[in-house]
């Protein structure tokens, strides 16, 4: 499986989806840029989340806050005391790591947040640097994650955002004065987040510039919420199958109860069996009326809502989704790759994307490169075409390497102009998954793009 993410690293960055990032200056700490085909993607992701979550919701509306908030923010969610990772560095090769990720590999034991015990067992079991294999380790301690910055006309450290949802609970009060929304109802952003990982890595798994998508939704704290955090989390399930998860590699971990923060009654993540092992993709956390409450407090602004009908005052508790996208568009990517062996003994790799998140839907192709009237032809159908859809033109190589180009990008469609086009302006539309050809008439083709492409 190990080799299937390095396959995976080494297509995206061939073939424009993921490029590491400042490569030209040697590279920068695990860093990616979305490349043209990776931008399409992610986006297609964006936009199926937001029709999913705001569009087709009435209890659902948006928001876009900025990165860089007032850091009281921070202070009163607890963040600039205690958003920590603890760390440990190797004494004989400098090189640094998670103490408690380091001991769970080791000994099976979870660790999270008693420092001195996991300096004890790093010492004591004599667990080895997985970098020079020897065993002599710093204390444990611990780091704060968050990127510090500073910003004229404001004394003291502003900090990018550690997660969207900072920036939504403080536009609670905005919310409820400017639109018409009643509890239980829900908001939704998208956007960076920010977090200085000590150890960060698996590709697009694990960044220190991210995004995430998350929701806020504001409950009634009579209302009983069980149900309703069975069907979130039956959401998230379903948004992880719609990027083409299959049901067998999502499973559920519920956090303990010993270990869940005091004001939460549920935490419950979705793992996705990533090439490297189940690891979390998304969470559901119940956050009772601490974030209300917290930012109340300590802005003397009241974030509480008023029931008219029944004429009660209260501050909603919190049910909290949140997705992350990178790790959504890296399930997209483990999820669509292929290879298959074909009839005449040749083989391909195809990326069998969800059709409607490929991030092109169709390329057109002019049969032959050097024949004026197949070329004008399929230019003026893409020109018809690249309108509605992410199209792409090609007229580079033999037909059969067109087709393994495109299947290698995910395309659903690969549509040939040929002499026949001329006489009866029919096209051969051949299909990704199937390889099967049909032969379909021009003014039909955006009716049945649209059909398939849903
Ligand atoms: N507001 C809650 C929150 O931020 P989280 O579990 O810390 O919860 C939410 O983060 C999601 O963000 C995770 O489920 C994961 O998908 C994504 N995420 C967290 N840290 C990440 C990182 N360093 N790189 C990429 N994605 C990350």
């Amino acid at each position: 499986m190990e080799n299937l993410m390095e396959k995976i690293v080494s297509l995206t960055k061939r073939r424009g989806f993921v490029f590491p990032s400042s490569e030209i200056y040697g590279g920068f700490a695990n860093s990616y840029s979305y490349g043209p085909y990776g931008a399409e993607l992610k986006k297609n992701i964006k936009d199926l989340w937001w029709k999913k979550v705001v569009q087709n919701r009435a209890d659902m509306v948006g928001l876009d806050g900025p990165i860089l908030l007032n850091p009281k923010l921070w202070e009163a969610s607890g963040h600039t005391e205690g958003f920590n990772d603890a760390m440990v560095d190797c004494k004989e090769c400098k090189k640094r790591y998670r103490a408690d990720h380091l001991v769970e590999k080791a000994t099976g034991k979870d660790l999270e947040g008693q420092l001195e015990e996991m300096t004890k067992v790093l010492k004591e079991e004599k667990v080895k640097c997985p970098d020079c294999g020897k065993s002599n380790w710093t204390d444990a301690r611990n780091m704060n994650m968050m990127f510090k910055t500073q910003m004229n006309g404001f004394d003291g450290d502003v900090y990018l955002r550690p997660e969207t949802a900072g920036a939504i609970f403080i536009e609670f009060k905005n919310i409820i004065d400017s639109m018409r929304v009643k509890v239980p109802f829900g908001i939704a952003q998208i956007g960076k987040a920010f977090r200085n990982e000590i150890v960060a890595g698996n590709f697009i798994f694990r960044l220190r510039e991210f995004e995430q998508m998350e929701i806020e939704y504001f409950v009634d704290p009579e209302f009983k919420w069980e149900k309703m955090f069975e069907e979130w989390l039956e959401f998230q399930e379903e948004f992880a199958a719609d990027l083409g998860a299959k049901k067998e590699d999502l499973r559920r971990y519920e956090h303990p109860k010993e270990k869940l923060s005091h004001y939460s009654k549920k935490t419950v993540d979705i793992e996705y069996k990533f090439p490297f092992g189940f690891s979390e993709l998304f969470g559901l956390a119940h956050r009772g009326d601490f974030d209300l409450k917290s930012h109340s407090d300590a802005s003397g602004q009241k974030l509480e809502y008023f029931d008219a009908q029944n004429n009660r005052r209260f501050t909603p508790h919190i049910l909290e989704p949140t997705f992350g996208l990178d790790r959504s568009i890296l399930v997209t990517l483990v999820s669509a790759y292929t290879e298959e062996k074909l009839e005449d003994g040749s083989e391909r790799v195809v990326m069998k994307f969800p059709k409607k998140l490929a991030p092109v839907k169709c390329a057109i192709f002019p049969l032959l490169k050097n024949k004026p009237e197949l070329v004008g032809k399929a230019r003026e159908l893409y020109d018809a075409l690249k309108s509605q859809f992410m199209c792409e033109f090609d007229d580079n190589g033999n037909i059969g390497k067109r087709y393994r180009r495109q299947d290698e990008i995910g395309t659903p469609y690969c549509v040939t102009v040929d002499f026949d086009t001329l006489e009866d302006d029919t096209v051969t539309v051949r299909d990704r998954d199937t390889m099967e050809q049909q032969r379909i008439k021009i003014e039909e083709l955006e009716g049945f793009l649209k059909d398939n492409l849903k």
